[in-house]
């Protein structure tokens, strides 16, 4: 069966409104689109773990720091509902601009301490956007579950942590990341990437599972870290944001994987910013 496709809070609230009279539960897949099989990984695991499931597609303008790359997301709503309907969805939620920014909306949501490191340094105001939408998101849908992926794992830490703060009766579920045959991790800017970088863009993985493989041997991240910069310039990498050690829950930065810990990397390449995390 099809999903059905609803663009306004109202419809949206009417549908829920049946199921939780049924007392079924919602799970809830929050996309900004052009998806992929991460993406559609994230509906399987809502599709098993609840009665029903809401994908949501918006473009969300606040988290975007940089007016070029909003322009440049890819916009693919026919292509993605085609994917969404052999998952049993039921239903796909594209509201716009104006239902999720009324005039005058003056409200922000923003969590202290996890954002101000990693992309949070790098992209300011990028996770206000993120943690006011998805907060809407998970008022509006009033779903009981949503289901994000480990590749935006500060994003994933975020949200937890927000919904926590907020007493949002919600449990946030983290996903493992998929990734393409070359080890590239899946992400809708992929598209972006020209036929040479792309061919490039698995190197970031390659140098990460080698720095991750010295950790695991002993040795520092400050010892490891030059020549997987090195590594990278060298691939065609243009500016390297980060590639750090950090604890999972704090994401305090780290030497050493004295607690449990992910190594964390951002990286321009032909433009793209490409993210990737792996854990230790
Ligand atoms: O991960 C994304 O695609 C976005 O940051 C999200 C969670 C849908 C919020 O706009």
């Amino acid at each position: 069966m099809k999903p059905v496709i609803i663009r306004s809070l109202s419809e949206l609230r009417k549908l829920t409104a049946q199921w939780v009279r049924r007392d079924e539960s919602i799970g809830l897949v929050p996309t900004m689109g052009a998806l992929h099989a991460g993406h559609l990984s994230l509906a399987k695991a809502a599709r098993d773990a609840c009665d029903r499931v809401i994908v949501t597609i918006f473009v969300n303008p606040k988290q975007f720091n940089n007016p070029e790359d909003l322009e440049n997301y890819p916009r693919t709503e026919h292509d993605d509902a085609e994917k969404l309907a052999p998952l049993e969805v039921d239903a796909i939620y594209v509201p716009d601009g104006d239902q999720m920014y009324p005039k005058e909306f003056a409200t922000n949501v923003s969590v202290a301490g996890l954002t101000d490191v990693l992309c949070g340094a790098h992209r300011p105001g990028h996770f206000d956007g993120v943690a006011t939408i998805v907060a809407k998101l998970f008022l509006q849908s009033g779903a009981n579950q949503a289901f994000f992926g480990e590749k935006d794992f500060q994003q994933l830490q975020v949200v937890r942590r927000m919904a926590r703060d907020l007493d949002i009766p919600i449990s946030v579920v983290g996903c493992p990341t998929i990734r393409e045959d070359d080890g590239l991790a899946m992400s809708s800017r992929n598209l972006n990437l020209s036929d040479d970088a792309r061919k490039t863009a698995a190197t970031l993985q390659q140098v990460m599972q080698d720095v991750a493989a010295g950790l695991r041997t002993g040795k520092a991240m400050g010892k490891l870290r030059p020549t997987a910069l090195a590594r990278l310039k060298e691939a065609g990498f243009g500016d390297i944001d980060y590639l750090d050690l950090r604890a999972m829950d704090d994401l305090g930065e780290l030497d050493t994987p004295e607690r449990p810990a992910r190594l964390f990397a951002a990286a321009y390449l032909d433009d793209v910013r490409l993210i990737d995390n792996i854990a230790i």
